[in-house]
């Protein structure tokens, strides 16, 4: 099988999930143990053999986490001066792609198998083949409608729940011909949904529709749901979370780094705990993620909470389905 390479997206500010990604971006935010960006990696073909980042905001934190944890294939970081959008950041990242060549959103994670997608893509041929999934409202992500041959005639991003013309959703894994950056115009914003795809479909862009599950990790809701998922389908052959929390109890699924510590507390189920995270005795905390450095003081309670790093919980204070971060727009 020959190697092909690989484009991710990561350069989105994440506003949906401030005031967290004022501190960390969305793609580095732990679940079930390792960033986001890691899964959605992880999900890569076999044949793919090296990885573009295609970063514009907090570009250094992605450089810096994977000198810190290098991944098992080579990554390298590509930069954008001013945010280029989605088919702009493709273009950007796509310096020296193989053909053809797989594209992700590093913010999606899901149990779609992309080795027979790429089988799929080449015997179907075309300039691209995306990946589908079916859910109840598909407003807010990209939309389509195949016909018999799986040709893609119709593609809407974040059409009305009402006017929706299937509830089939991009899933944000796709695998492109490199003719494709013919047609993303140069040196601007553009946005690969809105502007290219549209445009592309007369020249053969198929549907590869998989079932199982699939979430984007874009709200603080839908991240903890990606957590949830993630720790319920692990990846065999790839990452497996680790706990070691001597002292505390366990309810697992539960995955915590270095230096942790939650002696007399209880943790899980569904909770990653970042490097040195502090929680006191009598605490509870479920169905979160904790990261780097966080504490929740003794006899507090933390349940679907999102904490950045070194943020502290008053002791005995009761916080539910939030998403918190010491950080500001001008931190
Ligand atoms: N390099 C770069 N530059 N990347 C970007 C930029 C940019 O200007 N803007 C967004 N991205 C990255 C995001 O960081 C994310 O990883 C990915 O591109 C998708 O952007 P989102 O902002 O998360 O888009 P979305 O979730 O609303 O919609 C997209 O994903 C859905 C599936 O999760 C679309 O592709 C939809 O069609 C799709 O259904
Ligand atoms: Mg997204």
């Amino acid at each position: 099988m020959p190697e092909v390479s690989a484009v991710v997206l990561v350069g989105g500010f994440g506003t949906r999930l401030r005031p967290v990604t004022y501190a960390v971006p969305k793609q580095l935010i732990p679940l079930a143990g390792q960033p986001t960006l890691f899964h959605a990696m992880d999900m890569l073909p076999s044949a793919v053999s090296r990885i573009s980042l295609a970063c514009g905001y907090k570009a250094d934190a992605f450089e810096a986490y994977l000198q810190r944890h290098p991944y098992r294939l080579p990554v390298r970081v590509v930069r954008e001066a001013t945010p280029l959008g989605t088919g702009g950041g493709l273009k950007n990242g796509a310096d020296g792609a193989t053909d053809p060549f797989v594209l992700v959103n590093g913010d999606v994670i899901c149990g779609l198998d992309m080795d027979p997608m790429l089988e799929f893509h080449r015997e179907h041929g075309g300039m691209g083949t995306m990946s589908f999934f079916e859910v109840e409202d598909p407003s807010p992500y990209g939309v389509a409608v195949w016909d018999d041959d799986r040709r893609i005639t119709k593609f809407v991003e974040k059409p009305p729940k009402e006017s929706a013309p299937s509830r089939w959703i991009n899933a944000g894994a796709s695998i492109w011909s490199t003719s494709v950056l013919d047609h993303i115009p140069g040196g601007r914003e553009v946005s690969l949904e809105r502007e290219v795809l549209p445009k592309l479909l007369d020249r053969g862009v198929y549907g590869f529709a998989f079932r199982g599950w699939w979430e984007d990790a874009g709200t603080p809701a839908r991240l903890l749901h990606a957590q949830r998922l993630l720790f319920d389908h692990p990846r065999t052959g790839r990452f497996a979370p680790k706990s070691h929390l001597p002292g505390a109890r366990v309810v697992p699924p539960v995955a915590s780094g270095r230096d942790s510590e939650a002696q007399g507390a209880t943790v899980g189920r569904y909770v990653t705990l970042g490097d040195r995270v502090r929680i006191g005795p009598g605490a509870t905390v479920e169905d979160s993620i904790l990261m780097d450095g966080a504490e929740v003081g003794q006899g507090a309670t933390v349940r679907r909470c999102v904490l950045g790093p070194g943020y502290h919980v008053a002791p005995r204070s009761d916080l539910a389905d939030q998403c918190l971060a010491n950080e500001g727009p001008s931190a």
